[in-house]
Order: structure tokens, then C-alpha cells, then sequence
């Protein structure tokens, strides 16, 4: 058989969860809570259904869906150029914020590059630059954070790329300002900041950095937002990329040319005009992280306090072991460490289901 280059091969892919019917099927369970992805509990704004619904049905010709979509995805960078105030050719549309890394990799690295990442951080950072023959350069969680200061000491001749998940994926901690304004005075340019903000809109620290404003001083950074999370579109795969043009248009000439698909383009321009469903959304992640704070404190369980829609829980038992146990339960979280799980905070109900499972299995 043909063989791949060694850095493809000694590639682990990426697991992702079983759907949840599957494990139902499997385990004779019903009724199971998925607090495994990070996805918004309450779903898609109803104005975005809406237009879902219409587009399907009442489409204009052009956007019919026997037609392409607008492979750039005008309409929506209109909108979010409007909303952002920046323009349009400083935005670049993705299939998700996980297409736009994996486009940021391919435009600006090497095979022989180094890329700088945290570690545990998002996992697709080292896969995309994998495999691409380029290196990643794990630097470790400093009390759960990013340690910009040492992601800094480990930049050298052949770094192009740093990656910053701010909030971070799975402890859901930020860099604060400070901090961020230092490391980024330590940068050069040719090293481009790939600021992942997956998770922004859930932050309530003041102290958050405002990338716009290094991104509007000219700076090699590209910040990447999401529909997936607290827009509640995550099965549409679509986000979002904002850097200088130059950069963007680098980006666009290896971006598939209909990378991004009609419904998911309209839903993504209804889903930034509904802020009903943007703060109930924030309502409910607040009222679901305090009360399962309260419950984590009462059992004497340690967590990592989130700025996102996930905790950080330190079990101090195997996590592995508990994630099978908490399935027959039927509730689904992620292991993410040898010792430590990753929950998303969902519906009240479902926060409940949670803490009643995890009452069981630890006893
Ligand atoms: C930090 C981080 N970045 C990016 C993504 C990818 O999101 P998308 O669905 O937009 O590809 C995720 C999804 O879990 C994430 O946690």
C-alpha cells in the first residue's frame, strides 16, 4: 500500500465523541445528557432556525440550495463587518473556526517550522501542524494557563506561528490583559498570533484582552470566533477570521472555493442579529456554572473556575474509569487528563442529572 510521510502516520486522529443515539443503543440507556462538546444547551436562536427553515423553502433562485453558495460568503462578512467594524476583506469565513487553524497552518508554515502552543490546549493546534511536517512546540499550563512568558523564551529563528486558545480549551482560563500587551511587546514581526476566541463571548473578566486592537495596529495576528459555541450552530460548521488583508489574503488562495455552505452562511448572519438569544444564552451558563460550583464545593471536588461554557474538574481519581461509570449513569463528559474532566454546564435539568451521577459513581 502506499505509505505517508512519518509525520502523517504517527498522527493520533482526532476521537470524537459517539453520537449520542449510538451509546444509548449500546449501553440500553435512554434519556442521556451529552455535557461532552461545549455546545450551546438551549440550541440555534429561533431567528436563525427561521431563515433555516425559509432558505430551504422560499429561497431566492440564487441561493437555492441546487445552486453553490457564495464561496466568500459576502452577505455574512457584510454583516460582521458591520458589527465589528472592520472590513470585509479582514474577515475570512471558515467551516467551522477548526477549517480556518488548519488554512492558517497550510498558508504559513513549512514543513521544518515551529509552531508554539499550550499544553493542554485545544488539540487540533499540534495535528494541523503535524501534518504538515512542521513541529509543534508544547509548552506547559502554568497554573492552568497559558504561560505567555515561557511561550515567548521558546520562540527561535524557524517559529512562525504561536497559538493562544484564550479562553482556553479544556481549563477555561484566560490570559488578561497585561500580560497579553507584554507578550506581544516581546513578539518580531514574521510570527504570526493565532488568537482563539472560541469561547469569548462567554467571558465576564473585564481584564479579557482586546485583540482588535493589535490586529487594527497592523500586528501578525488572526483571530478566530466561532458559530459553534455560544450561537448553538456547531452542526452547520461555520466561523469566522479577522486579520490584516494581507494576511487574509493569503488565506483565501488555499481556502476551498465553497468552503462554507448556504444555510450555514445565513443562519450564522441571523444568529448575530438575535441578542435575546446571545444573553439568555450568557444567563443560563452563568446560573449553570454557580450552581455547579456550589454543588463541586459542597462534595469537596476541585475545579478550575471557567470563563467559557466548560469546567475543568480535578477528580483525583481515574478519568477514564469515571467517564464509563458516568455513561451507564447516562451522562456523557470528557476525559481530558489522567485525573481530570472536562463539563460542558448545560440545562438546569441537566446540570442536575450531572451532579446526581456524580454523587453515584464517586459514592
Ligand atoms: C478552543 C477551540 N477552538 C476552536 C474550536 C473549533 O470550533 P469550530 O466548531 O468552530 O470548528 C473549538 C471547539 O471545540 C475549541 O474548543
Amino acid at each position: 500500500m502506499i505509505k505517508p510521510p512519518e509525520y502523517i502516520s504517527t498522527l493520533r486522529p482526532y476521537a470524537p465523541g459517539k453520537p449520542v443515539e449510538e451509546l444509548e443503543r449500546e449501553l440500553g440507556i435512554r434519556d442521556s445528557v451529552k455535557l461532552a462538546s461545549n455546545e450551546n444547551p438551549i440550541g440555534p436562536s429561533p431567528m436563525a432556525l427561521k431563515v433555516l427553515i425559509d432558505s430551504l423553502i422560499n429561497s431566492r433562485p440564487s441561493m437555492s440550495i441546487n445552486r453553490y453558495p457564495d464561496g466568500s460568503g459576502y452577505l455574512l462578512k457584510k454583516e460582521l463587518s458591520l458589527k465589528l467594524s472592520v472590513d470585509e476583506d479582514e474577515i475570512i469565513i471558515g467551516n467551522g473556526s477548526n477549517e480556518l487553524i488548519d488554512i492558517a497552518v497550510r498558508t504559513f508554515l513549512q514543513p521544518g517550522d515551529e509552531a508554539i502552543m499550550a499544553n493542554p490546549s485545544f488539540v487540533v493546534f499540534p495535528m494541523s501542524v503535524q501534518a504538515l511536517g512542521s513541529k509543534p512546540i508544547q509548552i506547559p499550563l502554568k497554573s492552568y494557563t497559558h504561560d505567555l512568558e515561557a511561550m515567548a523564551d521558546a520562540v527561535t529563528e524557524r517559529t512562525k506561528m504561536i497559538f493562544i486558545a484564550n479562553p482556553n480549551n479544556p481549563t477555561g482560563t484566560i490570559n488578561r490583559k497585561g500580560e497579553f500587551e507584554r507578550f506581544m511587546d516581546r513578539l518580531k514581526e514574521g510570527v504570526l498570533v493565532v488568537s482563539d476566541e472560541a469561547y469569548y463571548e462567554y467571558v465576564t473578566t473585564p481584564d479579557y484582552p482586546d485583540t482588535m486592537k493589535y490586529f487594527k495596529n497592523g500586528r501578525d495576528i488572526l483571530i478566530l470566533r466561532t458559530f459553534s459555541k455560544i450561537y448553538g450552530l456547531a452542526g452547520l460548521r461555520i466561523g469566522y477570521g479577522i486579520a490584516i488583508k494581507d494576511i487574509i489574503k493569503e488565506m483565501d488562495k488555499i481556502r476551498p472555493p465553497f468552503n462554507t455552505n448556504t444555510l450555514a452562511q445565513n443562519a450564522a448572519i441571523y444568529a448575530l442579529r438575535d441578542h435575546d438569544h446571545l444573553s439568555r444564552s450568557k444567563e443560563i451558563n452563568e446560573n449553570g456554572k454557580l450552581y455547579l460550583y456550589k454543588e463541586l464545593d459542597s462534595l469537596n471536588i476541585q475545579y478550575v473556575p471557567t470563563e467559557a461554557n466548560f469546567i475543568y474538574i480535578l477528580l483525583g481519581r481515574d478519568s477514564n474509569i469515571f467517564y464509563k461509570e458516568m455513561l451507564r449513569q447516562g451522562v456523557i463528559i470528557r476525559p481530558v487528563g489522567p485525573q481530570e474532566i472536562r463539563v460542558t454546564i448545560g440545562l438546569p435539568e441537566e446540570n442536575e442529572r450531572f451532579i446526581k451521577a456524580l454523587k453515584k459513581v464517586i459514592g
